[in-house]
């Protein structure tokens, strides 16, 4: 575990992944839901594609350098679920792209990244998208759907633990993840 002051590449990573990932969590929520939204799709999937180049990034930098100590003096379980809890984040921020893109593609929609077609959809005889594998598109769907509700989940305890930390313990945490440490 590294005891250093987080690098400014680690914490650019941590923002622009975690505001990222709040970012579409918020808009597949209403995009799923509200009248008229589908026009949001192209652009969830777009953001989701680019986003997911930083957060191979991230994971890659994290497995080479490992988790930054704690700067807290917190009980050893607080450690220990803060730890589990990073565990899902990362894993978690993985699985939404991954399976986002296995949706689209396995559905025949194929791949499209701000008007790019990285992969053209399967265009049947009736002019429609044909699905490729239906199963494994709607196995991904699901995934994709409960992945976001777990993380949905972890990232509120992830940052009901942040305000623990800065208010209660008022340690460094949350001042070190903003580069003031
Ligand atoms: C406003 C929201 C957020 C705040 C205030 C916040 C704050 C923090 C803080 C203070 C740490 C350092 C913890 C430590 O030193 O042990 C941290 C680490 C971490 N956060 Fe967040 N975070 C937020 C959102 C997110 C989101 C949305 C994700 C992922 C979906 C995320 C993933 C992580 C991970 C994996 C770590 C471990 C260290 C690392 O890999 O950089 N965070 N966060
Ligand atoms: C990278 C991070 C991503 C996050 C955090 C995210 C999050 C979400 C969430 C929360 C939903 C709503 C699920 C529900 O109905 O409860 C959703 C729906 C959806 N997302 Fe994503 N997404 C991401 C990336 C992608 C990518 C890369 C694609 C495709 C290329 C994609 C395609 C879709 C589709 C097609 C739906 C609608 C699924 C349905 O029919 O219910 N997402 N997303």
């Amino acid at each position: 575990m590294s005891t250093k002051p987080l690098s400014r590449t680690e914490i650019s990573l941590h923002w622009i992944v975690g505001l990222g990932m709040i970012a579409l969590i918020a808009v597949g929520l209403y995009m799923t839901r509200a009248e008229g939204a589908r026009w949001l799709y192209p652009l969830h999937k777009s953001f989701g594609v680019v986003i997911l180049g930083f957060i191979l990034w991230r994971a890659v930098l994290r497995l080479r350098k490992g988790w930054p100590a704690d700067v807290s003096t917190g009980a050893k379980w607080e450690h220990g679920l803060a730890r589990v809890m990073h565990w899902v984040l990362i894993l978690g921020t993985i699985a939404m792209p991954i399976s986002g893109m296995l949706d689209s593609y396995m559905g025949g929609r194929g791949l499209t990244v701000f008007g790019f077609d990285l992969i053209a959809a399967n265009i049947g005889d009736t002019g429609r998208p044909v699905a490729i594998n239906k199963a494994l598109g709607d196995f991904a769907e699901n995934v994709h759907i409960l992945a976001g509700k777990v993380l949905i989940a972890a990232i509120l305890l992830h940052v009901v633990g942040t305000l623990k930390h800065h208010v209660i313990d008022k340690d460094n945490t949350l001042r070190r993840m903003v580069g003031h440490s």
